[in-house]
């Protein structure tokens, strides 16, 4: 990454072969995959950008949250290098990662502003007021819309990854001919587990009747309840808090239906940033991008990570980060 803004190579390793025949992501074959791919990613990565460790000012590392696993591999190879290639090293918010995309595919965009982040594990509403700086305004009561995503998906024999089968089926189907209930809170709040019982049901009742339209028009049905419920609370948001900037990402902003109904809602209230789909699935580009905005300025990194004997200040892994830090 060049200057925050430009990305010279974005090297992503997908483990979707490695954990498809378990349905989901075991966390221990992930962790285990993550070391075993890492050194290679990263030569290709230099590689492909065209630089040397020499070139390089900061080391950013994911610390948090997500699989304890997997952010200690990160966190370690991250410490190696450091101390390797004698760079300074900062440790970032994954959460901040997913609306620094945007900064990715807008050069221009700057906080304050309104983000919408949603995930396999998350579905937050947040204000942004300026870099480093994030507070939740609204988040889901049980479900996050990725999970929701993947259980149906589940449910509807879509396997794994669930979320981009069932945008794929949910194209061949028509919502209206198995509704769905839309999943409605009072406030800023999101619940999907309701709706994904709902479908539970439906499918039970259908049983072997069940046709491939059928389970189109479910899936079409499913995902809209989601995205409409996803939205409607960005529409509420944004009315209390009219900023000027609106940012949607995270793994489920790749869903066709968000990326096209998140455009009519925000109309032009504000201007709507959703990243590019690679961009808005996990990648190493945001954690830089959020590294270089969110880490002490330059000069002042080399020392603050380190500690007064040379030695580089560890990067604390932490499964449970939520947004404040
Ligand atoms: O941000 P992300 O890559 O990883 C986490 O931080 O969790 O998000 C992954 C989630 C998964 O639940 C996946 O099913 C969902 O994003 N997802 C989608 C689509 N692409 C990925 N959900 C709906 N439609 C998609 N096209
Ligand atoms: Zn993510």
């Amino acid at each position: 990454m060049e200057d925050g803004r430009r990305v010279l190579s974005n090297v992503i390793h997908s483990q979707v072969e490695l954990h498809k025949e378990f349905g989901g992501v075991v966390p221990e074959l992930a962790a285990r995959d993550h070391l075993e791919r890492l050194p290679h990613l990263l030569d290709l990565a230099l590689e492909r950008a065209g630089a040397q460790p020499d070139d390089i000012d900061l080391i950013a590392v994911t610390r948090g949250p997500g699989l304890a696993g997997c952010l200690l591999v990160g966190v370690g190879v991250g410490e190696g290098l450091a101390a390797a290639w004698s760079k300074p090293l900062t440790g970032v918010n994954h959460l901040w990662g997913h609306i620094y995309a945007a900064m990715l595919a807008r050069p221009d965009l700057e906080p304050p502003l309104l983000g919408l982040v949603v995930s396999g594990a998350h579905s937050d509403l947040v204000r942004m007021p300026k870099h480093a700086r994030f507070e939740v305004i609204g988040r889901t009561r049980d479900d996050a819309a990725g999970e929701a995503f993947d259980k149906a998906a589940r449910m509807l024999g879509l396997g794994y990854p669930g979320g981009p089968a069932l945008d794929r089926l949910a194209r061949s189907g028509d919502p209206r001919r198995q509704p769905l209930p839309r999943p409605s809170l009072p406030g800023l709040e999101y619940s999907f587990s309701g709706l994904k019982t709902a479908l539970l049901y439906r499918l039970r009742d259908l049983g072997d009747t069940a046709t491939e339209q059928d389970k189109a028009d479910l899936a079409a049905a499913f995902e809209r309840s989601v995205v409409e419920s996803l939205l409607e609370k960005l529409d509420v948001a944004l009315t209390e808090h009219p900023y000027e900037e609106v940012v949607v990402s995270g793994g489920v902003a790749a869903n066709t239906l968000l990326r096209q109904r998140a455009a009519e809602v925000v109309a032009d209230r504000a201007r709507l940033t959703m990243p590019p789909l690679e961009l808005c699935t996990d990648n190493a580009a945001m954690i830089a991008a959020a590294g270089f905005f969110t880490s002490p300025p330059r000069g002042e990194v080399g020392s603050r990570s380190r500690l007064p004997g040379g030695e580089i200040r560890p990067v604390e892994a932490n499964p449970s980060l939520g947004w404040s830090s």
